[in-house]
């Protein structure tokens, strides 16, 4: 063993994933995971910048860790995700304590960075960078990592080409790169060798993904997997979602009736600022097209309010989308302006007290829709596969049903990673309780 390993990891499911990776590349090299901050010998924080508020949090917690460095001269810590990426040398200005920063494509790099400080005392390594190959997408995590053990996430392309105005993530991951299909499916069947019963495939732009064959191609052979009961995916851009793709949600039974497609805006005239190439019509079209294929298909999207030049009438064709969709799940942001992204550099910054009036009123309307969307599942019986038992309640456990709604219901810890059916009985705020039947 040559100590005790902690992760703390922020941003999206690509940035747990990697930390999945991590820990299990790191325990294969004597690193043992730790909940414990101060028993830590290696410390890593895998940071987001996609919004101002991500990065401080990751940032604050790296200050913090200063007085630990203090109270144990020989503590390792690294800063790895897209704040390492797009700062580098300047995350080491800041904080001397850090020993390391490694970059999104330098993933694998990490466990000899490691032995080259803790063996040979080398220290303030730093590495960024892209190549054409991600050598860390290949990596598979241990089951022991996996979180739930049944579920498994795979990341199948990185990177984005589309620098959306506001978006700092082509500047941190780099282009487009898709990874084979051939390697997707053997960690697929892997994964299916050890009981996975549910996988989750990744990228920034999964539409765009050409690993030797298309996006829906690739959807057909992971359904023809045996013992996979569910595929699930984030994230698609309007732009790329082909009717092939649409089609698969009628197609294949193991897809799963949900899907993740950020709008945006409602405006066509802000959706031209931020460089979306499509219009609030062509988004209604797509979205009418996947309730016919697919009629009980849950919808959730992304929106920012407050853009450069946001005017109020921009703001209610939001609201009138919001009201037109009726998503069942809406993920909502004040607009925060990132370094080097174009919309940085647009005049006509909203105040903040406006974007979090337009925040509040959005979310306030949101929240009447889910709960009436949440309503219309009370009395029927659904199909959960069972993710683990409930942090407040131990006689409770929760899971997910195919429109990625969460149902709560009493039950023992041997249901987990099991399909069961639930007579839901209550609709809350965000999920929905139930009971066996
Ligand atoms: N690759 C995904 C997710 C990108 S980040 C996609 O293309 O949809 C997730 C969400 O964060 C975005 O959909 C957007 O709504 C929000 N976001 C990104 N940059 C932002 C910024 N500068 N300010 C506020 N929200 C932002
Ligand atoms: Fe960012 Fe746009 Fe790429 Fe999504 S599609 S990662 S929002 S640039
Ligand atoms: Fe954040 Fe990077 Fe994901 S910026 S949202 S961790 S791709």
């Amino acid at each position: 063993m040559k100590g005790y390993l902690k992760i703390f990891t922020y941003g999206c499911q690509m940035n747990d994933l990697d930390s999945q990776k991590l820990y299990s590349v790191l325990y294969d090299r004597g690193w043992i995971p730790t909940t414990s901050t101060s028993k830590a010998d290696l410390i890593i924080i895998n940071t987001c910048s996609v919004r101002q508020k991500a990065y401080e949090k990751a940032m604050s917690n790296i200050g913090r860790l200063r007085k630990n460095k203090l109270a144990k001269p020989d503590l390792v810590i690294g800063i790895t995700g897209c704040a390492a990426e797009q700062e580098g040398y300047r995350l080491i200005e800041r904080f001397p304590h850090v020993d390391f920063v490694q970059g999104t494509h330098r993933l694998h790099a990490i466990p000899d960075t490691v032995d080259n400080i803790v063996l040979q005392g080398k220290t303030h390594l730093v590495e960024t960078g892209f190549n054409q190959y991600i050598p860390s997408m290949d990596i598979v995590p241990s089951p022991g990592f996996m979180q739930p053990k049944h579920r498994a996430y795979i990341n199948i392309m990185q990177g984005c080409n589309n620098y959306c105005s506001y978006c700092i993530v082509p500047f941190v991951r780099g282009p487009e790169i898709s990874r084979d299909y051939k390697s997707i499916l053997e960690e697929i069947r892997l994964h299916a060798s050890r009981g996975v019963k549910e996988i989750f495939l990744l990228g920034q732009n999964v539409n765009s993904y050409r690993g030797g064959i298309t996006f829906h191609e690739l959807l057909g052979m992971i359904n023809e997997v045996n013992g996979i009961e569910r595929i699930r995916f984030t994230t698609s851009h309007p732009k790329d979602m082909s009717d092939d793709l649409i089609e698969s949600f009628a197609k294949l039974n193991k897809l799963c009736p949900h899907v993740h497609l950020p709008f945006q805006s409602g405006s066509n005239r802000v959706l031209k600022y931020m460089n979306r190439h499509y219009t609030a019509e062509h988004y209604l079209g797509l979205i009418e097209k996947l309730r016919a294929k697919r009629k009980d298909i849950a919808l959730s999207s992304d929106v920012i309010v407050g853009f450069p030049m946001e005017r109020e009438d921009d703001f209610q064709k939001t609201l009138d989308l919001v009201q037109k969709v009726r998503f069942d799940m809406l993920f909502s942001f004040k607009y925060s302006p990132r370094p080097g992204t174009s919309a940085s550099r647009m005049p006509d910054h909203v105040p903040i007290e406006e974007k979090k009036r337009r925040l509040s009123v959005l979310q306030r309307i949101q929240r009447k829709i889910t709960k009436e969307n949440l309503e219309t599942w009370v009395g029927k019986v659904v199909e959960v596969l069972v993710d683990g038992t409930s942090k407040r309640d131990k006689s409770q456990v929760f899971g997910r049903i195919g429109q990625n709604v969460i149902v709560n219901f009493p039950g023992s810890p041997e249901l987990i990673g099991r399909t069961i059916n639930v007579l839901v009985t209550r609709a809350n705020p965000n999920t929905l309780t139930g009971e066996i039947v």
